[in-house]
């Protein structure tokens, strides 16, 4: 169990709010841990109509737990949490809406390509430095960012790790709105509240028709996931990690 994720009912809408505001929402294992029980729990549960996931000010979340990175670069146990979420969230039942202000990072950002609606503020910077840290794209972003973004932008998202602000990510097809950060929480909650009004048979057939399959989002996902392992052991990414953690010692 863990305080870093706080999961509350409005009504049917379920909402998973990351809250570990001192790390900037670095999400840890107990975290995705938590967020996986919700959406499994949301999902099994009828009254429940919508999934919202929301940050603190200023951060939706600085991505996995660099810390965590280390220990499993060193030999250590662990990743078994993350990628059950990563599975969780492709294969969620019913409607996601994402707020996000400020900092999206990593799996900050890759959490959005899953969502049905995404709102941002205008300070909201979405990246994913990946390649730069050594590693590769996960979340199935390989193969759902090209989808979504055209393969361009894909490549500037998630090999170049080029920082997105909402504008570019609005016009990029990324998230679905931009909102002042007064109103972030509000219009995201009212979006799933529309959801959580509709027919909630119908609303699922659009949603699976327009998801399609998931076989081939979860099987990308492992694909990713066997490559992600890998690259945790390589040199490159070990000097990257460490670079990040030595820089906190200056
Ligand atoms: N893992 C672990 N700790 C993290 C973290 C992460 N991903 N991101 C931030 N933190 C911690 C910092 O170490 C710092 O902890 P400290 O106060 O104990 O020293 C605290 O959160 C605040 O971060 P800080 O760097 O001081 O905030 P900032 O506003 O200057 O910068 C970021 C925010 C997100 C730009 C910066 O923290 C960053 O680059 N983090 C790493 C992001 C990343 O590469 N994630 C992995 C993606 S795959």
């Amino acid at each position: 169990m863990t305080d870093h994720v706080v999961v509350e009912r409005r009504g049917a809408v379920q909402i998973i709010r990351m809250n570990r505001p001192d790390k900037k929402n670095a999400l840890t294992s107990a975290m995705y841990a938590a967020m996986s029980a919700a959406l499994k729990q949301g999902d099994a549960d009828s009254s429940v109509r919508a999934h919202v996931f929301l940050g603190v000010p200023g951060a939706f979340s600085a991505g996995n737990d660099i810390a965590d990175f280390i220990t499993m670069a060193t030999g250590g146990q662990g990743g078994g949490e993350v990628w059950d979420f990563l599975i969780c969230l492709a294969t969620a039942q019913k409607p996601m809406v994402s707020g996000v202000d400020g900092i999206a990072v990593g799996i900050g950002t890759t959490l959005n390509l899953h969502c049905d609606l995404t709102f941002a503020t205008p300070r909201t910077v979405f990246r994913t430095p990946f390649v730069d840290l050594g590693l590769v794209p996960e979340a199935g972003s390989s193969l759902i960012a090209p989808q979504i973004l055209g393969r361009q932008a894909a490549f500037a998202l998630l090999a170049l790790g080029e920082g997105f602000s909402a504008e570019r990510a609005k016009a990029a097809g990324l998230i679905h709105e931009v909102v002042e950060e007064a109103e972030l929480e509000n219009a995201t909650l009212a979006a799933a509240e529309t959801i959580a009004a509709k027919p909630p048979q119908a609303m699922k057939i659009a949603r699976d028709l327009m998801r399609g399959p998931t076989d081939a989002l979860v099987a990308r996902i492992r694909q990713e996931a066997d490559h992600f392992r890998e690259r945790l052991t390589s040199d490159e990414a070990r000097a990257a990690l460490m670079a990040f953690m030595s820089r906190k010692k200056a």
